[in-house]
């Protein structure tokens, strides 16, 4: 609670100099009844494969052939590029210097970070972006695993990395995290479309297309796949994503995200009014849509709880998968303010 109230006295304060009343009022009220907010999660429902990819048994990786990537000189094989404590930084150029828990973490438990969230906080859509977010943000995030309020069927990964991981430790990768600028646009682009290439899970959750496979029907999911196959498998830091959302999704979407009607809440309410972030709220454009219906969902079925979330409950109750699946595939759509 402390921490809520902190969140809560930074965002008002944010709030009272730029914004109208409307959105005070709210979060006013809501300061009020966290325990109501936090009393409304139901049974948990199966969850959807597009959005929370299963992880088949990891393969035995091949150690012989040499990779190279467009713009490096460097050369891995794939078993060098799954490394868990020695994962491969392609672009040194690209980033400031790697503190060690983020390029090579501490075995046995801490995995490192740029593994799965790459050198540029961009992440895969098995994991999740990070670049941008305030340090606050991403420390009790990392608390969050630890203490069992994030405990989503994709928050596996992290639970054990959050359990063993030092306060110093997360203040480097989260400093560094932190201090990254977004990922360019068109590293992550969402189209609207009838019909994706047929996909299936490969080694980390992330989908892939089937090789020399036919074109199947969308149906009501978002598929997002590497724009760069091959570069994506070995985890290229310049290698982005491309999706594919049911059409119509843009429209209805951006129609919650502004919501009037009482349905949910505005999201530039609390998070910045270009959805930029604010304060230590992380900002949600240009995101992997896998993720951020993710998030929108554990928060729903109470996976994601705890502190500052409780803001975020009264914003999810009355969305159905699809009112999230909407709103994921907009802010996707909409390209992320790059400070300069
Ligand atoms: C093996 C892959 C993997 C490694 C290694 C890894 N992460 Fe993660 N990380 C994930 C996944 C998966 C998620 C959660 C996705 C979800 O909940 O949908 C995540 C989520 C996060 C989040 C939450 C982001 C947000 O927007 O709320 C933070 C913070 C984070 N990781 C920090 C770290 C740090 C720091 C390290 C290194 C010490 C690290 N991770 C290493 C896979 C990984
Ligand atoms: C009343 C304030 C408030 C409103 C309105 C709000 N949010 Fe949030 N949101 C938050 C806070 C605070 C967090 C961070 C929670 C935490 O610290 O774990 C958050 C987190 C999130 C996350 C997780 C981000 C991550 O990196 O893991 C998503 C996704 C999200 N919000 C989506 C939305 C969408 C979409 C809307 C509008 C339909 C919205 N929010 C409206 C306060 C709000």
């Amino acid at each position: 609670m402390a921490t809520l109230t902190i969140l809560m006295q930074s965002l008002l304060k944010r709030l009272t100099l730029g914004h109208g009343t409307a959105a005070l009022a709210v979060l006013l009220s809501l300061q009020g009844s966290p325990a109501h907010a936090q009393a409304a999660a139901p049974a948990s429902p199966a969850l959807p494969s597009w959005a929370y990819p299963v992880n088949p048994p990891f393969p035995v990786f091949d150690d012989k052939t040499l990779h190279r990537v467009p713009g490096s000189t460097k050369e891995f094989t794939q078993a060098q590029v799954e490394n868990d404590f020695a994962p491969p930084d392609w672009h040194p150029e690209d980033h400031p210097a790697l503190p060690h828990v983020v390029s090579s973490g501490r075995p046995p438990a801490v995995r490192a970070c740029m593994k799965c969230h790459l050198t540029n906080g961009g992440g895969h859509p098995g994991s999740s972006d990070l670049a941008g977010m305030s340090v606050a943000y991403l420390t009790e995030q990392m608390h969050a695993f630890r203490d069992g309020n994030r405990t989503g069927q994709r928050a596996a990964p992290m639970i054990p990395i959050a359990k063993a991981i030092t306060d110093e430790e997360i203040l480097e990768a989260s400093r560094y995290y932190s201090a990254l600028p977004l990922p360019p646009a068109g590293w992550r682009t969402i189209r609207e479309g009838d019909t994706v290439p047929e996909t299936y899970i490969h080694t980390g959750g992330m989908r892939l297309p089937v090789p020399g496979g036919k074109k199947e029907a969308l149906g009501n999911r978002i598929i997002e796949l590497p724009q760069d196959v091959e570069r994506v498998e070995l985890r290229d830091s310049r290698a982005g994503f491309q999706s594919t959302a049911p059409k119509g999704s843009f429209r209805k979407g951006e129609k919650l995200v502004k919501d009037t009607s009482g349905k949910t809440i505005a999201c530039t309410t609390c998070h910045g009014p270009d959805l930029n972030g604010l304060a230590d709220v992380p900002g949600l454009l240009g995101r992997s849509p896998l993720y951020i219906f993710r998030q929108m969902n554990d928060i729903k079925i109470g996976a994601r709880k705890g502190g500052a979330v409780a803001l975020m409950q009264p914003v999810v109750a009355n969305l159905s998968e699809d009112d999230m699946l909407a709103i994921s595939a907009y802010l996707t759509s909409q390209k992320p303010k790059h400070k300069t």
